[in-house]
């Protein structure tokens, strides 16, 4: 499952990496809110450009579904990934045409070149051969540093390496190599949180993590699905019905396999306006019209206790509607007792689980932030994801 990465590349003096990066991050007025991903991403741009490497870089930005769109435009993105790297970076608009090619070929020679959002052409989603071949010409090696895109079979992530020598980037094989090492062999106890919602996506995670875990903890609206499978009302909380049936299956698998399914013993509600007082409630006590914004704080402790004597810990996804301080309490305590894990391996993974975090100081006290949202999720539960599939095996 090693692949090759950049430093298995032997010379790459004067040489064109098509870079594929994974600059899908979240942007208000105009201006980028959060970098992490971008700066998760230096090392491999600075790693390249220092060996004399000259830079194509390619991303996605939200889901513009084939259509140029500017609410889409990577140009936010281009001009902070500028200041980051202290270098100009020049935007190519329609890298799809045939004259791109000349254009990439006229600036690299002095900037780092970003194509737009790859997304405002239909075939990189479903993985044209012709716009993979056209992209391939713009270099002579590709690198993959995307872990967040490397879930989805896109042409700019499994088409392009049909077509050039192709390798892991540093942030991609940093991503492969610890996931892979606490899911293989984790320092036990190793306890799961999974919060958030999308169910069906994480449900199958959970089914996986059972297997190696000793302990998964559950909050968000995943937890309400849950619930719901024992026969409790929910009120108006999100519930996945779909999945009720898949809930009680892995019931039945964690007593079978002796590891521990945990839910909220309480839990906050509000009405579905979020104009009532929030209210701690036992979690079969949620009224009708009632809607869950958080874990209770009972529920804190008892899975702070939990985590305190874990010795591998991975997060995925928040305990509630943590937007709202009113309702952040839950994914706070989840946050500061991983950084209070010391002598654990912490990892954290998800977009929405990324946000959470608004101290950037307390990342330094977490094993790993993982960059990947679904491509996470993905990795967690097959060990592998189609981009990597693609890359050269070391
Ligand atoms: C992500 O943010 O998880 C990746 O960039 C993938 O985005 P997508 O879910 O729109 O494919």
């Amino acid at each position: 499952m090693k692949k090759k990465t950049v430093k298995d590349i032997s010379s790459l003096r004067g040489k064109t990496i098509f870079l594929r990066v994974e600059f899908n991050v979240s942007l208000n007025n105009g201006k980028v809110t959060n970098d992490i991903r971008i700066i998760e991403a230096l090392p491999t741009i600075n790693y390249l450009l220092n060996r004399g490497a000259k830079l194509v870089l390619a991303c996605h930005l939200g889901r513009p579904k084939g259509i140029v769109n500017p609410k889409y435009s990577l140009l936010p993105v281009a001009q902070r990934a500028s200041e980051l790297l202290k270098k100009p970076i020049h935007l190519v608009k329609n890298f799809w045409e045939e004259h791109a090619l000349g254009e990439v070929k006229k600036w690299k020679k002095k900037e780092i070149i970003l194509l737009e959002n790859l997304r405002f052409h239909k075939g990189e989603e479903s993985n044209d051969k012709r716009l993979a071949k056209h992209l391939s010409k713009m270099a002579e090696i590709y690198v993959n540093d995307a872990f967040g895109s490397t879930h989805r079979a896109h042409a700019s992530i499994v088409g392009v390496p049909e077509y050039l020598p192709s390798f892991a980037g540093l942030l991609l094989d940093k991503e492969i190599t610890i996931i892979s090492s606490a899911l293989e062999n984790p320092k036990k106890p190793f306890v799961v949180v999974i919060g958030g919602a999308k169910t069906p996506e994480k449900i199958g995670v959970i089914e996986k993590l059972l297997d190696i875990g000793d302990t998964v903890l559950l909050g968000g609206a995943i937890a309400n699905t849950f619930l719901a499978a024992w026969g409790f009302g929910m009120g108006r909380s999100l519930v996945d019905h779909e999945m009720v049936e898949m809930s009680r299956v892995l019931f039945w698998k964690s007593s079978r396999q002796h590891s521990a399914l945990i839910l909220p013993q309480d839990v906050v509600t509000s009405d579905s306006e979020r104009k009532t007082k929030p209210k701690v409630v036992p979690y079969n006590e949620v009224n009708n019209d009632a809607v869950i914004y958080d874990i209770g704080p009972k529920t804190a402790q008892h899975y702070q206790e939990i985590m305190r004597s874990a010795k591998t810990i991975i997060w995925n996804g928040p305990m509630g509607l943590f937007e709202d301080p009113r309702f952040s309490a839950g994914t706070e305590c989840i946050l500061k007792t991983l950084t209070e894990c010391k002598g654990a391996t912490t990892i954290i993974g998800g977009g929405d689980t990324l946000s959470t975090i608004h101290e950037k100081d307390l990342l330094k006290n977490i094993t790993h932030i993982s960059t990947g949202g679904g491509a996470t999720l993905e990795f967690l539960r097959f060990g592998t994801l189609p981009g990597i599939e693609v890359l050269q095996d070391a």
